[in-house]
């Protein structure tokens, strides 16, 4: 067998063309909107909503598309790239492309295995894992379906710096490789979508397997969840944030792991030169794919003055707005080492489960893989800033 990388582009794009042939139409859409569309069809009007929305006016859902829009391709011709390699090397992981699912909470609203089904199809391609503090099965149970593929935790940083401390250990323990705290969701946003049905996930028992199956979780209970899941969920509820969290109360976290820690949902360079400053290993920018501050600056509109600031010494990532390849060459051009997939890989996930999720995350890889070919680009380091104009 050869070694030579995966051509994505070529191979993706020339299998569904071939099964056409036979009268075959690809069973998850490849665009965007008609994914979506489809995903609403089949979820119901809760996990659509949670899914979907964003916080307030979803202004900073919009700012997140606008900025790609304002940022296009000056495609290079006549570049030789005909032979890539998209293989990103990551925090430990070797990553088949710059690019990682992001954590999603309550996916078994969109499909019941939900993060299980996620772990199958990324470990299948290559992609890292991002494992939700929100999931709705146990990390341990996650990274079991995962098996060897990538994988690193996000940590939400709630009242109990004891609980988070737990959370840290189990991540090591079942090989993530990274630790990575949000910062951006100390208060849950103020989302009208979810609000106007009612309807809060966690509060069903939805999304707090991470905590049900977590012995500092269980201590603070007088009956087990299996016995009162209605207690649990309220007690989920008044510790899983915290407006108080600072720099001095994450700087903790040193002390109970070696793992690389990266902050997540740094938007502004004086909060970036103060990670690099306090000695965090990476950066994700991130506006939590417009689901918390309204009216707030696209993720995409904020990267250059991030990376500017973090001043190559550690890497930075985004998230937020990532809908097709051509916006993770942007990403990539502004800098980032390696981009989120969020919302599509959960319709994937909506629509055909496993083969879904992994059906959308290879299409990205794909679109990305023709969009460097089609700009004489052979890596993903090769992709600079000369690569786009913006209007
Ligand atoms: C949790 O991360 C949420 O955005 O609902």
């Amino acid at each position: 067998m050869s070694n030579a990388p995966r051509l994505f582009g070529p191979e993706t794009q020339g299998g569904i063309y071939l099964r056409g042939v036979g009268g075959a139409k690809p069973e998850i859409p490849t665009s965007f909107d008609g994914l979506e569309a489809r995903a609403k069809q089949v979820m119901s009007a809760e996990a659509y909503a949670y899914i979907a929305g964003g916080a307030g006016l979803e202004t900073a859902m919009d700012a997140n598309r606008a900025a790609f829009a304002r940022h296009p391709i000056a495609p290079r011709m006549l570049g030789g790239a005909g032979a890539r390699d998209l293989t990103t090397e990551l925090f430990g992981a070797t990553a088949a492309a710059p690019m990682f699912t992001c954590p999603i909470g309550v996916l078994e609203m969109a499909y019941g295995e939900g993060d299980l089904a996620v772990a199958r199809a990324a470990s299948r391609l290559g992609v890292p894992m991002m494992i939700s503090s929100q999931a709705s099965y146990p990390m341990e149970e996650i990274a079991k379906a995962n098996g060897d593929g990538a994988r690193f935790y996000q940590l939400y940083w709630g009242k109990s710096d004891a609980l988070a401390e737990s959370f840290v250990k189990r991540a090591e323990a079942i090989g993530c490789t990274a630790i990575v705290i949000t910062l951006d969701t100390t208060i849950l946003g103020w989302r009208p979508r979810d609000l106007d049905l009612g309807y809060l996930p966690f509060l069903k028992s939805k999304g707090i397997a991470q905590y049900t199956s977590d012995p500092v979780f269980r201590g603070m209970l007088a009956q087990p969840p299996e016995e009162n899941p209605l207690a649990a969920a309220v007690q989920f509820t008044q510790i899983f944030s915290d407006p108080a969290l600072d720099w001095v109360r994450i700087a903790k976290i040193r002390s109970w792991t070696k793992l690389p820690v990266i902050l997540k949902g740094i938007m502004r360079p004086d909060d970036a030169a103060r990670a690099v400053s306090e000695g965090y290993d990476g950066i994700l920018v991130s506006n939590h794919g417009g689901r918390q501050v309204d009216g707030g600056i696209g993720a995409l509109d904020a990267l250059p003055s991030v990376v500017a600031a973090a001043d190559g010494r550690i890497p930075v990532m985004l998230d937020s707005g990532i809908r097709c390849g051509a916006d993770i060459f942007k990403a990539l051009a502004l800098g980032a080492s390696a981009v989120g997939i969020g919302r599509p890989y959960v319709y994937g996930l909506a629509l055909g489960g496993e083969v879904g999720a992994h059906a959308v995350l290879e299409y990205l890889i794909a679109e990305l893989d023709i969009c460097m070919a089609l700009n004489g680009r052979r890596t993903p380091s090769e992709i600079s800033r000369e690569d786009i104009v913006q209007t």
